[in-house]
C-alpha cells in the first residue's frame, strides 16, 4: 500500500483488454444496456444479447446483425449454455436480483462480469473513459462515486486536445524505427520527449508528417543530452497550490532533490520513475550541508540529468536558491526558476488572515526568527515595530518569547494581535491566536510544532475563521 493510499481503497485493478472479434454477453435489451453495448461496439466485440425485451435501439442492433439476439431471458439453463467462451459478461437490465443471479452464474464459470451500478457481485467494473485514438484514459473510483468519475473525466477532457490521436498514430507509427536507430533507452526518451514538446510534436498533431520526420531525424542525428537543473517552488504544502509549469517539469525530471518542507502529497505529483532524493533539512539537525547540496546539483546536471530541485514555498524567499543558483552559475550549468505560493501567502489564506488590509496594515514584512549560532536575534526592530504592518515571521516559534518581548520593547503595545499557523495548507493546520503578551504561553500549551509561520499586527483581528472552501480548525 502506497502513503497515498487509505485502507478500503485497494480493490480494482486498472488494465486494458482486447476485446476485438471476442464474443462478450449482455444480458439485458433496455436503457442500461445500450450504453455498454454502444462502448462495446466501439471496441469491436462480438456481442451476444440475452433478453426478453428490446428497446428501439437494440431491436435496430439485432435487425442490423450487429449485434446477436442469442435467447430470451436469464433461466440458469440458458445463461450456463451461453455464456462459456465469452470475455466478458454484461448484466445490465433495470433489476438488481437478475443482474445478481447472472453475476453469480458467471463467476461460477469463472468469467468476468460487471453487473451494472453493482459493485458488490462484480468481478470487474467499466471506468469513465476518454478517446483519442489508440490513447485510452480511464477514471475509476471504485464504484464509490461515479458521478465524480464523469466529473473527472471533463476535467481531463478538456486537457486532452482532438490532436492527440493524431500525434499518437504517428509515435506508433515511427515507434520500431527510433528504437533501431537509437537503442540507449535514456537518450530515446529524451528524443521522444523534445520531440513531443517541440515544434516535431506541433507539426505531427497538424498532420505535417513530412516536417516532423525531419525534426526527429535531426533530433535522432544531434541530441546531445545536456543536464539543467530546475530550482522549483512547491508551495506551502497543499498539492493544489502548485503552480501549473511546477507540476509540468515535476512530470520531466530525472532526479529530485527535496527538502524538510515539501509534503508527501507533492511528490505523488512527480514522474514514477523519477529518483527522489531527501536533501532535507531541519532548523537544528542539517542532513546534507547546502555546500554538499550545490555540489550535488552540479554533478547530476553534469551527468545529463534534469534536475528537479524542489522547495518549499518560494525558492527566493528564505530558501537559500539564491546561493543554489550562483554555484549553477560557477559551473555554467542550465537553469530554470519557478516561483512558488510562500508560507505568508499560503498560511495567511488559509487561516483567513488578510496580510494587508485598508483600515490597520498598509505595508507588510517578512523576517526571519532564525536566531544566529549565538541565540542573538538580528533583525530590524525599530522598522518592524510600527503600527500600519503586519509582520510575518518565518522561523520564528523557537524564539517566540524573546521575538514578543522585543517587540514590546520597541514601541509595541502588549495587546498587539499575534497568530501561529501551525501545519498551514495541510490536514489538522491549526492556528493559534493572542496577543505579543499572551501567545508564546498558548503555544506553548497548544504544543505547536513545525512548520509553523507567526503573524504580527491588527490584520489577526479581522480573521475570517471558516473562509469559503475550507475550514480549519483553531485552538
Ligand atoms: C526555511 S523557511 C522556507 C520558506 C519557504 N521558502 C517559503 O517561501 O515558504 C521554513 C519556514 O517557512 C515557514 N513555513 C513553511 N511552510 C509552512 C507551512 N506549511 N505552515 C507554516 N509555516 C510554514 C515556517 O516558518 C518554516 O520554519
Amino acid at each position: 500500500m502506497t502513503d497515498a493510499m487509505v485502507e478500503g481503497d485497494i480493490g480494482w485493478f486498472p488494465l486494458s483488454l482486447r476485446l476485438a472479434g471476442r464474443r462478450v454477453l449482455v444480458v439485458g435489451g433496455g436503457e442500461i444496456a445500450v450504453n455498454k453495448i454502444r462502448l462495446l461496439l466501439a471496441h469491436d466485440a462480438r456481442v451476444e444479447l440475452l433478453a426478453t425485451h428490446l428497446n428501439g435501439q437494440v431491436a435496430e442492433w439485432v435487425e442490423r446483425g450487429v449485434v446477436s439476439l442469442v435467447g430470451d431471458m436469464a433461466a440458469d439453463g440458458a445463461l450456463r449454455a451461453v455464456m462459456p467462451g465469452c470475455r466478458l459478461v454484461y448484466a445490465a437490465t433495470d433489476d438488481r436480483a437478475v443482474n445478481r443471479a447472472v453475476a453469480t452464474v458467471a463467476d461460477d464459470l469463472n468469467i468476468p462480469v460487471c453487473a451494472v451500478d453493482d459493485p458488490d457481485p462484480s468481478s470487474f467494473i467499466t471506468p469513465a473513459q476518454i478517446h483519442r485514438g489508440p490513447v485510452r484514459i480511464a477514471i475509476s473510483t471504485g464504484g464509490a462515486a461515479p458521478v465524480l468519475a464523469r466529473r473527472l473525466r471533463a476535467t481531463i477532457e478538456a486537457h486532452v486536445p482532438d490532436d492527440t490521436a493524431t500525434l499518437a498514430r504517428y509515435l506508433s507509427d515511427r515507434r520500431a524505427r527510433v528504437v533501431e536507430a537509437c537503442p540507449d533507452v535514456p537518450r530515446r526518451r529524451r528524443i521522444w520527449e523534445d520531440f513531443i514538446d517541440g515544434v516535431g510534436g506541433a507539426a505531427a498533431r497538424g498532420g505535417a508528417f513530412e516536417q516532423a520526420d525531419d525534426v526527429l531525424a535531426a533530433l535522432l542525428r544531434d541530441v546531445r543530452v545536456r543536464g539543467e537543473v530546475w530550482l522549483v517552488g512547491a508551495g506551502p504544502g497543499d498539492p493544489d497550490l502548485l503552480t501549473l509549469r511546477a507540476l509540468n517539469l515535476m512530470q520531466n525530471a530525472d532526479s529530485v532533490l527535496y527538502d524538510q518542507l515539501v509534503a508527501p502529497g507533492l511528490l505523488d505529483r512527480v514522474r514514477r520513475d523519477a529518483e527522489l532524493v531527501y536533501v532535507g533539512k531541519r532548523a537544528s539537525r542539517h542532513t546534507l550541508a547546502q555546500s554538499e547540496i550545490n555540489a550535488e546539483l552540479v554533478r547530476r546536471a553534469q551527468r545529463g540529468e534534469r534536475v528537479l530541485r524542489l522547495k518549499g514555498g518560494d525558492p527566493f524567499i528564505f530558501g537559500r536558491g539564491g546561493e543554489e543558483i550562483e554555484t549553477l552559475l560557477g559551473h555554467g550549468v542550465p537553469f530554470q526558476i519557478v516561483p512558488g505560493i510562500t508560507a505568508a501567502s499560503g498560511c495567511a489564506a488559509y487561516a483567513g488572515i488578510p496580510l494587508t488590509h485598508r483600515d490597520c496594515a498598509q505595508s507588510c514584512i517578512f523576517v526571519t526568527g532564525h536566531a544566529r549560532a549565538d541565540g542573538a536575534l538580528d533583525l530590524p526592530w525599530d522598522a518592524m515595530a510600527r503600527s500600519g504592518q503586519t509582520i510575518v515571521i518565518y522561523m520564528g516559534v523557537g524564539a517566540l518569547p524573546s521575538l514578543c518581548a522585543r517587540l514590546i520593547d520597541h514601541g509595541l503595545s502588549a495587546d498587539w494581535p499575534v497568530a501561529v499557523v501551525e501545519r498551514g495548507t495541510l490536514p489538522g493546520q491549526r492556528v493559534v491566536e493572542g496577543t505579543l503578551a499572551t501567545l508564546p504561553g498558548r503555544v506553548v500549551e497548544a504544543g505547536v510544532g513545525t512548520p509553523a509561520l507567526i503573524i504580527v499586527g491588527e490584520v489577526v483581528r479581522h480573521r475570517v475563521v471558516s473562509p469559503p472552501g475550507f475550514n480549519p480548525s483553531s485552538v
